[in-house]
């Protein structure tokens, strides 16, 4: 489904991606774990379209997303949750997830927008409240259910649990293998590696910009270096 070959991605003299090759196959999690800084934000935000490899290609179903604008690639059915929410928090949050279906132009989004809400009966009863009033955790389901008005085939998760209580951790979480088992393929990256990989089928380590290894998200987790690194030894 997607396919990155060997990306360079730099913000001016920082070289924050080297040569970064990875794949997602249609129905499955993949998790990219790694530390602050280590890169998982410029590699979501690459494919979403916001920054481009200076050199290394990225295929999305035969297509090129290199030379792809954002919101095109938002069309062809890539959509992103961004680190830390980013939710419009002077607007309601019928107004936010309206805003997620922005490019769609079917009769269906007002079914979608049902469909989000039984997945999230937190944000239901508050619809028409402004999404600054929410709590961190219900701030975190609309950004993930505004992803998914735009009825993305793609779902590009950046740190959904970070900064949640661990019963909210584990709520997310809940809701992306839900997600996942509906039908949409989810790439997920996250610092708390524990639970990212428990859910994912693959998995990759970034470290510094380099994807370090490679494995089932099974493997991962029993594997001593990941252990050590990123599981609390
Ligand atoms: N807008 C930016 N300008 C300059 N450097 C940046 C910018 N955003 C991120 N970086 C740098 O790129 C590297 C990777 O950052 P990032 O992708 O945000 O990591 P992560 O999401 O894994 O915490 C870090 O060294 C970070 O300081
Ligand atoms: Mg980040």
């Amino acid at each position: 489904m997607l396919s990155i070959q060997g990306i360079n991605v730099y913000y001016g003299a920082i070289h924050a991606l080297k040569d970064v090759t990875i794949h997602v196959e249609q129905g499955e999690v993949v998790s990219i774990i790694g530390s602050n800084g280590a890169g998982k934000s410029t590699l979501l935000r690459t494919i979403s379209g916001l920054l481009r490899p200076r050199t290394g290609t990225i295929g999305y179903k035969g297509a090129d997303l290199v030379h792809t604008a954002p919101h095109d690639i938002l069309k062809m059915g890539i959509s992103q949750s961004p680190e830390g929410r980013r939710i419009f928090t002077n607007m309601t949050l019928y107004e936010n997830l309206q805003l997620g279906a922005y490019t769609r132009k079917d009769g269906e989004i007002a079914a979608d927008m049902d469909k989000v809400m039984d997945r999230f009966p937190r944000l239901r009863e508050r619809l028409k409240q402004s999404a600054g009033t929410l709590s961190g955790g219900e701030q975190q389901m609309l950004a993930i259910g505004r992803a998914l008005m735009s009825r993305p085939q793609l779902l590009l998760l950046d740190e959904p649990s970070l900064g949640l209580a661990p019963n909210l951790v584990m709520e997310i979480f809940k809701i992306v293998e839900e997600i996942n088992r509906d039908g949409t393929t989810v790439l997920l990256v996250e610092q708390n590696a524990n639970r990212a990989l428990e859910i994912a089928n693959r998995a990759y380590v970034l470290e510094t910009g380099t994807i370090v290894l490679s494995d089932t998200g099974k493997n991962l987790l029993s594997n001593p270096k990941v252990k050590e690194a990123y599981l609390g030894g």
